[in-house]
């Protein structure tokens, strides 16, 4: 029977498909506040700057390409049964392949309503752009289909069971500060083998049973598989 392989991804995952991450030095939040454009609150306040802000994102995401990292981990599916956790919001490890991706933070390639109980209703984007005046069915407008700060993860739990029955967990350029999502990474079982790839990764509590692959995702994942499939 094939082994259970979770890859928990994050931000520095699509760093070579060149889109860039939160907290390095010349991340985005060098650029933006939080509270501008990832807030219910900012959405509320300024439909349109916030509209406009995942516009960019998406039009970034739209022309980049899945890196060898996200190829590799694809390429994975022929050993081991492989699940992966995402915290990134771009398509990147659908595009190269991965056949199970989980979404913690949402897709940027979807809307949702911002009407009352329609969380789980998705909309496509055609293209890049969302505007102010699209709307779902029901006439409410269309949001970006993105968890911003201060919202649920309604993702979560599920997230959680794929981690409790990992046999390999491989967390892959996250800085492991966004909570609750960081959390999950205490929730794999005892026997499962942890690995970290990130080049920071003396930076950030990780946790002591994580062995460290202090690599770009590419370099890290290339030297991963050797290790896993000796
Ligand atoms: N691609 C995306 O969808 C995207 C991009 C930026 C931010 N985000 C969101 O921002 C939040 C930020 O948290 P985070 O922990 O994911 O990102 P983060 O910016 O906090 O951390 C990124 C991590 O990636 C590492 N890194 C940088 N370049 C790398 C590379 N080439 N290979 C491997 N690792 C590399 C850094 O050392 C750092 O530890 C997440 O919730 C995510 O939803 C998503």
């Amino acid at each position: 029977m094939k082994k259970k392989l979770v890859v928990f991804s994050g931000a520095g995952m699509s760093a070579e498909s060149g889109i860039g991450t939160f907290r390095d030095a010349g991340g985005l939040w060098e650029q933006y506040n939080i509270e501008d454009v990832a807030t219910p609150e900012a959405w509320k306040k300024n439909p349109d700057l916030v509209t406009d802000f995942y516009n960019q994102r998406r039009k970034q995401v739209i022309e980049a390409v899945p890196n060898s990292a996200h190829l590799l981990i694809a390429s994975l599916e022929k050993y081991f049964v492989v699940h992966v956790v995402t915290q990134n919001i771009d398509d990147l490890h659908e595009r190269a392949g991965s056949s199970s991706v989980l979404h913690l933070h949402g897709n940027i390639r979807l809307a949702k309503s911002s009407g009352p109980n329609q969380e789980d209703r998705y909309y496509p984007i055609e293209g890049w752009e969302l505007t102010a005046n699209d709307k779902c069915p029901d006439g409410f407008p269309l949001r970006p289909h993105v968890v911003w700060f201060g919202e649920q993860v309604p993702a979560l739990n599920d997230a959680a069971k794929i981690i409790q029955e990992a046999d390999i967990l491989v967390v892959v350029g996250t800085s492991l500060q966004v909570y609750p999502a960081a959390g999950l990474v205490h929730l794999a079982p005892g026997n499962c083998k942890c690995y970290v790839i990130d080049p920071n990764s003396d930076e950030f509590e990780v946790p002591s049973n994580f062995i460290k692959i202090k690599a770009n995702a590419s370099e890290g994942m290339r030297e991963l598989i050797q290790r896993i499939t000796d």
